[in-house]
């Protein structure tokens, strides 16, 4: 990242290179296209895309999601050729997110360690379709329980380490579909280790394992939980007393570091563009592969400005995706994932 590896430790503003108007004149390096490449300091490339999409049960049918105009939920047969063409664009993954029939859920999420799940089934045709980019899976229960918590509901409360013990079956489950990074986020206390050890025990000490370390309790999160159909199922209640708070940036440093201690390979702030600062600084204090969410809300908020004609969607697609490679972000999970990649490449 540029600002750790100045010389002057990042205090441009005091160094002895810093010249003077006029001097000095920073608008020259601006003039040209030529030199405005040269001096770029930071890229987007397909190689920083991560792609989450949306499965449901059925054969030969797609419906787009109301709240995210341009993106569609899937069943198995429409997704594969999809994610051949995102593989060969370049985007190295995917992650997975089924939409539950509302007859499988129950108040323990027990679908979500049903090997023959949604995305089970999704991961195994993926595979078995010889796709070779990486595969994604949320460790969370929220697509599978009656209330659309991420947790077992017990009294009004969301019980942790109960909910770890399913976390860790629901984990081996998708292991043994054969899903390549495990990707927690539900924000228990203690599940990066327990997961890592379930995986080991059951032989997947290959299996990556992604932290959605730095996860808010965020309204950003409302289309998603349309598109997944866990909204009615929420109501009017929030996951504040397992999300963070939105004002705490300290505590992002202390959840970061914990789950680095237990075993994450990788560490996700979420979500996104609001919450740039802490990328920045989850990078800076740790230098692990950090990515962001650019969540549902964020695209909506983008594509729905852009259908009304007040924003241009593909240039404020780009730069909301270099802004968060600027903040440090190794890599992007965005509904944009194949439209940038396009773009990227100049296919149109
Ligand atoms: C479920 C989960 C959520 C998202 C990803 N995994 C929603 C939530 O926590 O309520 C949000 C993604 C988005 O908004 O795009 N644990």
């Amino acid at each position: 990242m540029s600002a750790s590896t100045r010389p002057d430790g990042g205090f441009l503003g005091s160094s002895p290179f810093n010249g003077q108007f006029p001097q000095t004149r920073l608008r020259r390096n601006r003039q040209s296209t030529w030199s405005r490449a040269l001096t770029q300091e930071n890229h987007l490339h397909v190689s920083n895309l991560i792609w989450p999409v949306f499965v449901i049960d059925g054969v030969n049918h797609e419906e787009e999601v109301a709240s995210m105009p341009g993106v569609l939920r899937r069943t198995i047969d429409r997704l594969l050729p999809v994610l051949q063409e995102a593989e060969s664009l370049g985007i190295p993954a995917v992650a997975i997110f089924p939409v539950t029939e509302p007859r499988l859920k129950d108040a323990e999420g027990t679908e979500a360690i049903n090997p023959e799940n949604l995305v089970c089934r999704t991961v195994r045709a993926i595979k078995q379709a010889g796709l070779s980019l990486g595969v994604i899976c949320d460790v969370a229960l929220d697509p599978y329980t009656s209330h659309g918590h991420d947790g077992i509901l017990r009294n009004g409360v969301i019980v942790n380490d109960e909910t770890v013990s399913r976390l860790c079956q629901q984990a081996v489950v998708q292991a043994q579909a054969g899903c390549d990074v495990i990707a927690p986020s539900d924000m228990m206390d203690g599940r990066i280790g327990a997961i890592r050890n379930a995986l080991d025990e059951a032989q997947f000490q290959h299996v990556q394992l992604l932290s959605y370390a730095a996860k808010y309790a965020s309204a950003f999160y409302g289309p998603f939980r349309d598109a997944v159909g866990s909204a009615s199922q929420l109501g009017q209640g929030d996951k504040k007393t397992y999300q963070m708070n939105p004002a705490n940036t300290d505590e992002a440093i202390r959840e970061v570091a914990m789950d680095l201690a237990e075993g994450a390979d990788m560490i996700m702030v979420k979500p996104g563009m609001p919450y740039l600062d802490i990328v920045h600084r989850v990078k800076t204090a740790f230098g692990v592969p950090t990515f962001a969410y650019q969540v549902s809300g964020e695209y909506s908020m983008i594509a729905g400005a852009a259908e009304k004609g007040w924003v241009n969607r593909e240039q404020v697609m780009l730069e909301s995706l270099l802004a968060f490679r600027r903040a440090g972000a190794d890599g992007i999970l965005t509904y944009f994932a194949v439209e940038a990649a396009r773009r990227l490449k100049n296919i149109h």
